[in-house]
């Protein structure tokens, strides 16, 4: 007994569950390959957290790894001659382990269509169902459809798409808004946040719940930013278009000196999509001209198509197009 615990398995080849201290490395080098193209600078610093670590490993011995990694980062990998050729990386998201996201779905081009992503999958999902998981989340690029049509035929449904447009530089000429806007004051108590949540599905919050922090305008955030503005640091405002009440929609803009962009967000309620959303984004561009020549990026709820389409118009281009994906696991997926 004393004897095997000592001794480690031998390496074998095939399907797996993901071993941080033997195959850490390797899926850092697989993802980095399958990925090249893809990684923004967020995913190249995790990935070169992972190389980093997959480097140590060996040296750090399995005790110090798996308390490392294993609450962390679990799934499952697929090995041929020693060499990792298919990965499914699997993390919790909550604490309570009740919904889980699979990433790094990657397989080496010269082994695809033999179903080793197929297999990894359900590995990962039969994995959840025995952690008492009740969900897996996943994204995948709007325009992959092979891995769309995947997770599909493995039982997955789209949730939420949400999108990053990037216009090259705040342009010199706007036509002036077709609508009537007013700027939002601080402190309009919880309109736009009822905006928000108005304008998301409910299965979008359910993927991404909406913060009341990021649209409330309170005190304190209202005096950071009339700081911000005095000191020349950053500029944010918010227009909107009203009926009676009801703030149907609303566009904000911040113009951050410090960073290499400026930044719009923009919300319209679904009754009244197709009338305004030409009118904000030609008021938030004008904001944002006036502060300086800068690119712009909008983070942008791709199921809102009226937008999308005036946001091309402007010349906008997608630069990040996700659709967010769920699946329910039951018990029985235990026995897959
Ligand atoms: C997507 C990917 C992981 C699929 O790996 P794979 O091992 O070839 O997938 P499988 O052989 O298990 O395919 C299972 C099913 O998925 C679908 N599928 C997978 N790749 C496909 C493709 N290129 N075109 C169309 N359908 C595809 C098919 O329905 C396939 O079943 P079939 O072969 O019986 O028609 C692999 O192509 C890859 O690494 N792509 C680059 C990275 C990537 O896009 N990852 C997904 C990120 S969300």
């Amino acid at each position: 007994m004393s004897a095997y615990l000592l001794t480690r398995p031998e390496p074998r080849d095939g399907p797996q569950p993901f071993d941080p201290s033997r195959h850490m490395r390797q899926v850092a080098n697989l993802v980095a390959t399958v990925f090249a193209d893809e990684l923004d600078s967020r995913g190249r610093g995790a990935l070169r957290e992972m190389q980093f670590v997959g480097r140590l490993s060996p040296m750090l011995g399995d005790a110090l790894s798996i308390a490392l990694f294993n609450e962390y980062i679990s799934g499952h990998v697929w090995v041929e001659g020693g060499q990792v050729i298919g990965n499914v990386t699997l993390q919790s998201v909550d604490q309570a382990g009740s919904r889980w996201r699979i990433s790094n779905v990657a397989v080496l081009p010269s082994y695809r269509r033999r179903g080793i992503a197929r297999t990894l999958m359900l590995d990962a999902l039969r994995e959840v169902a025995q952690r008492q998981g009740n969900w897996t989340v996943l994204q995948v690029r709007a325009d992959n459809d092979g891995a769309h049509d995947l997770y599909l035929s493995l039982g997955f449904a789209d949730v939420s798409r949400d999108a990053v447009y990037r216009l090259p530089a705040t342009p010199q000429r706007i036509p002036p808004p077709d609508a009537r806007l007013e700027q939002l004051r601080p402190l309009t108590g919880g309109d736009l946040l009822d905006l928000a949540r108005a304008s998301r599905t409910a299965l979008a919050q359910w993927a991404d719940p909406i913060r009341s922090q990021d649209y409330q305008i309170g005190l304190g955030k209202a005096a950071g930013e009339w700081f911000g503005r005095l000191v020349g640091f950053y500029r944010v405002e918010r227009w909107g278009i009203w009926d009676d009440r009801m703030l149907l929609g609303a566009v904000e803009t911040r113009a951050n000196w410090s960073s290499d962009y400026f930044v719009m967000r923009l919300a319209v309620r679904p009754s009244a999509r197709g009338r305004f959303e030409e009118a904000l984004i030609a008021r938030g561009l004008m904001s944002l001209a006036q502060a300086g020549a800068m690119p712009v990026m909008i983070e942008h709820d791709g199921e809102h198509v009226e937008a999308t389409e005036a946001l091309l118009r402007f010349g906008f281009k997608p630069q990040r197009d996700l659709i967010t994906m769920r699946r329910a696991v039951r018990p029985q997926d235990a026995q897959l």
